[in-house]
């Protein structure tokens, strides 16, 4: 088979990774790729916003599958378009990537259906969001609807900083905003639970905790993620149910009431509220850091689980995971979520001691005259699966030391709340 990975990060060199292992695939292309990725696929350097191109290539190369790994091109349609041309593909359609590219059509879908959430209110201009907020309680969670990369949420602890906060969404911050979403504070510890869905079936993907912060203590600045472990602390037999019944199957179902299919990974952030799930927000594909924590558990050939799914053939599937522990560290461009350099070369790769339980996955680097350049704000996932958090984080530090690259910054604490 030949598979096309679409992507640039972490999670693509994951992907990449374990697809690779497949003895059902003879070649890969990663469309971009980065400098990981070039070592064990193809990159081919297409534009991922040019659906045409992106066909043009799949159908001249004659690929089998395609998987789309970040939440853009699934929002703005890249699956159904590739579909509509007869082009197997892994990720849900644009309608059920609503949920990711619409935080307002999710809240609906949660009020129709039951679903437990923060309440909330939505409002269509500055003024009626104002009036509000000046009389409430607080602190108080504001949103902007649309996708902004993990920016345009806003926990505002007082009246000023919220009425701050919806003048930036109004004013065009996050794009254009026809209206703007006010949560009820959730008071709990947050999950990121996974499944796989081929329209009919859903079967867990594990568990994940991501630290978003780019500081340590889960402190400053919102980024992509600084690092994850997998599995939660807070998963239990009681807790997954109450997921999968409360949250996943209703969202699946009442999709379908709309004519939409729901296939490919799904992502559903969760507060955990004395053993009770509410859900935060929805993403339409693995996380990234979390998928490169994930992966490595999974003792199915990952090609199998995704042919699977894109077969309809989910339920014949049964899904195994190894019960260890899994932690990644991501090593950042100094700046980073800021301004930082870019093409900044990075030495010592060679001289790291990757072993059969460790994973080194790329992310924003480019390869040039064999040489490897930093050229995104996240750098380098360091995974290792061992039998506790602690040692895995111990073996990451002792390779993010050897390589000694002068230029990056970590955080040192991943996993500190499971890690004493
Ligand atoms: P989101 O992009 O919607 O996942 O929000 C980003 C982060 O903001 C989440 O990971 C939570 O840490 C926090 N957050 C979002 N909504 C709420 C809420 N209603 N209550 C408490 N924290 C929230
Ligand atoms: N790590 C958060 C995300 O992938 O959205």
């Amino acid at each position: 088979m030949k598979v096309s990975i679409i992507g640039s990060g972490g999670r693509e060199h994951a992907i990449c990774h374990f697809l690779s292992k497949s003895k059902k695939i003879k070649k890969i292309y990663c469309i971009p790729g980065n400098a990981g990725t070039s070592s064990i696929s193809e990159n081919v350097n297409l534009d991922i916003n040019n659906h045409l191109e992106i066909k043009n290539f799949i159908k001249k190369n004659k690929v089998d599958l395609v998987i789309v790994g970040p939440e853009k091109p699934l929002v703005e349609g890249l699956v159904d378009y590739l579909e509509n041309n007869e082009i197997k593909v892994f990720g849900p359609n644009k309608k059920s990537s609503k949920l990711e590219g619409s935080k307002i059509f999710t809240k609906k879908l949660c009020k129709k259906y039951n679903i437990p959430t923060a309440n909330f209110k939505i409002f269509n201009n500055l003024n009626k969001s104002k009036k509000f907020l000046l009389s409430t309680k607080y602190p108080l969670v504001i949103k902007a609807d649309n996708l902004a990369s993990g920016k345009g949420v806003y926990i505002c602890k007082n009246k000023y900083e919220a009425i701050k906060s919806v003048k930036e969404i109004f004013g065009g911050k996050f794009g254009k905003a026809k209206n703007v979403l006010v949560e009820e504070f959730l008071n709990g510890e947050e999950m990121s639970y996974f499944i796989i869905s081929d329209g009919k079936t859903i079967k867990s993907f594990e568990t994940a905790q991501d630290h978003k912060r780019v500081k340590e203590g889960d402190n400053g600045k919102n980024t992509g993620g600084m690092g994850a472990y997998s599995p939660s602390r807070l998963i239990n037999k009681n807790l997954e149910k109450k997921i999968i019944n409360q949250i996943i199957k209703p969202t699946i179902k009442g999709l379908g009431k709309l004519g939409s299919i729901y296939k490919g990974f799904l992502y559903a952030g969760l507060m955990i509220v004395n053993n009770n799930p509410y859900l935060v927000e929805y993403n339409v594909r693995m996380g990234d850091p979390e998928c490169q924590t994930i992966l490595p558990k999974l003792k199915n050939d990952l090609l199998d689980v995704i042919m699977a799914c894109c077969d309809k053939k989910l339920h014949k599937l049964k899904i195994s995971w190894n019960n260890k522990k899994s932690l990644c560290v991501v090593l950042c461009s100094k700046g980073y979520p800021d301004t930082f350099k870019k093409n900044i070369k990075i030495n010592n790769l060679e001289k790291l001691k990757i072993n059969k339980n460790d994973y080194l996955f790329h992310a924003g680097t480019s390869i040039d005259k064999k040489e490897v350049y930093a050229t995104g704000g996240r750098v380098l996932n360091f995974v290792t699966v061992s039998n506790n958090f602690l040692s895995a984080r111990k073996t990451i530090h002792k390779n993010i030391n050897k390589l000694n690259w002068t230029s990056g910054f970590h955080r040192k604490d991943i996993g500190f709340k499971v890690i004493n």
